[in-house]
């Protein structure tokens, strides 16, 4: 496929790396790409790399945010090794944005103030769901919703639960690639030049052009 659109030049990059993802981030809003929010979150375990899509919640100076089970593979796997890598990918407008860097949990105010926030029904699933665990059937699922469902009536706000929280992985890279006519695409990257970069501070971030 030839990518008719837009470049990436120097010139035209934000001068952070949030204020760049930010303007992206909002084009695929608006051209209504499902789930822009998406991405695809690389773990190293044990047996080797994992990756898995997630949403990310917030993307903010400090980092990209996501929520998931304390127990799952993720999370054991972070437990063991906090570096992460993820990719957004809005092919619509043949554009990725890759991010690494070194993961940190969020603390329980903050996933407890993110989790009332959701639908109740997906905080019941939280409860409910063993995430990564084998289970016997689709029936066992259903069943310990049922459970879930009775142990906190619809009239009372679902706590959070013990093992269910957030992350946030701090960026040290962030790559923007613009896919282009005839294989040229561009890849800009910004690459921290300090410990604990804000992703909304431009001196604190190098910008390369790499190869496609
Ligand atoms: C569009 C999409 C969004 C998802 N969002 C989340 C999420 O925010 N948190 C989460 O724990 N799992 C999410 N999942 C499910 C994960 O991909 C994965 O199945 C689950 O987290 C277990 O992964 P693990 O066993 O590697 O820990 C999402 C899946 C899709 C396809």
């Amino acid at each position: 496929m030839d990518y008719a659109v837009p470049g990436l030049a120097e010139a035209d990059v934000a001068d952070t790396p949030l204020s760049q993802f930010s303007k992206w981030l909002a084009e695929a809003q608006a051209a209504e790409v499902p789930e822009p929010n998406a991405m695809s979150l690389a773990t190293c375990g044990p047996d080797g790399p994992q990756v898995r899509v997630v949403l990310a919640k917030d993307v903010d100076p400090y980092g990209v945010t996501f929520y998931t089970n304390l127990d799952s593979v993720k999370a054991q796997d972070l437990a063991q090794d906090s570096r992460a890598a993820a990719v957004f990918a809005w092919l619509a407008q043949y554009r990725q944005v890759r991010v690494r860097g070194p993961v940190v949990p969020l603390g329980r105010q903050v996933a407890a103030s993110y989790f009332a926030t959701r639908p109740r029904g997906a905080q019941i699933g939280a409860w409910a769901s063993p995430q990564s665990q084998v289970i016997a059937s689709r029936e066992d699922l259903v069943e310990r919703i049922t459970e879930a469902e009775q142990r906190f009536p619809e009239d009372v706000p679902v706590p959070l639960p013990e093992r269910w929280g957030g992350y946030r992985i701090k960026p040290t890279v962030v790559e923007f690639w613009q896919g282009q006519p005839s294989r040229l695409h561009d890849r800009i990257r910004f690459e921290s030049l300090q410990a604990e970069a804000r992703l909304d501070d431009a001196s604190a971030w190098g910008l390369e052009r790499l190869a496609p």
